[in-house]
């Protein structure tokens, strides 16, 4: 049976790239972003490719947006088989801990860690059901104690956090086939980071690998390796 996948924030970057390996692999994409038109417009770039991509909206800090997302998945296929939680946004690059806004750490904890958070609570019980799912949280180095330095404080903590909910969520789930996985895509080119020396191909790859090839859960990877927390 045909896979079903869920990418967030895959209207550009390495979510829309996640999207284009994953129809490769002959996989249904549910393509979501919270601008419907870039939404539509990315999902159409693939289709237009012959790969089999359809667009939903979701705002991830939006439970109702979560909510019609997760019902519409239920009527429409009644199955989910992967959930990439992608969608991300740093907003506190180069300032120190003490400096940073508050409210920016806040906001950026409701997109990167609340936003997976409240996916996982909509969309696994749809994966129970199956006994069947593979999570991929995008995490990223600057949230693994073992690399943590100064700067973006907002952000490290915030995917510090996502790898917590990793773990938690991993230990809750053992004993079903349902897996749970961080990874970090590494420094990739891209509008979050215009420094970076990586393609998205390359970004991409590990996040796919996950949800494609492998049954290990509650565990942070890099290039296909897994990596200190
Ligand atoms: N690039 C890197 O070097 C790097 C390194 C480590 C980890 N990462 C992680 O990789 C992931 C993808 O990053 P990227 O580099 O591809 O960044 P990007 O090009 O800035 O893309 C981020 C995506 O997230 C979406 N997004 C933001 N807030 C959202 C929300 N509330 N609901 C739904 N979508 C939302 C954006 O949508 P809009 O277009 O509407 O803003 C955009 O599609 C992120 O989790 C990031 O933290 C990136």
């Amino acid at each position: 049976m045909q896979k079903i996948a869920v990418v967030t924030g895959a209207n550009r970057g390495i979510g829309f790239e996640i999207c284009r390996q994953l129809a490769h692999l002959g996989i249904k994409v549910i393509l979501t972003a919270r601008n419907e038109e870039k939404g539509r417009i990315a999902a159409e770039k693939l289709r237009d490719d012959g790969l089999d991509v359809v667009f939903h909206s979701l705002d991830v800090t939006n439970e109702g947006s979560i909510r019609s997302l997760a019902e519409w998945i239920e009527e429409t296929f009644g199955r989910l088989d992967i959930l990439i939680n992608n969608a991300g946004i740093l907003l506190d690059r180069g300032y120190t801990t003490l400096q940073v806004d508050i409210d920016k750490v806040r906001e950026t904890m409701e997109t990167n860690v609340y936003g997976p958070l409240r996916l996982c609570k909509a969309l696994v019980p749809i994966m129970l059901k199956n006994d069947f799912g593979r999570i991929v949280n995008v995490s990223s180095g600057a949230g693994a104690f073992s690399k943590m330095r100064t700067g973006q404080p907002g952000y490290s903590i915030s995917k510090t956090a996502i790898n917590a909910l990793t773990k938690l969520l991993a230990n809750e789930l053992a004993g079903t086939n349902v897996t749970v996985n961080s990874m970090a895509p590494g420094p990739v080119l891209t509008d979050m980071n215009p420094n970076g020396k990586r393609s998205v191909e390359e970004g991409a790859d590990t996040a796919v690998w996950l949800a494609t090839e492998i049954t290990e859960t509650g565990k942070f990877f890099g290039d296909r390796t897994e990596i200190e927390w």
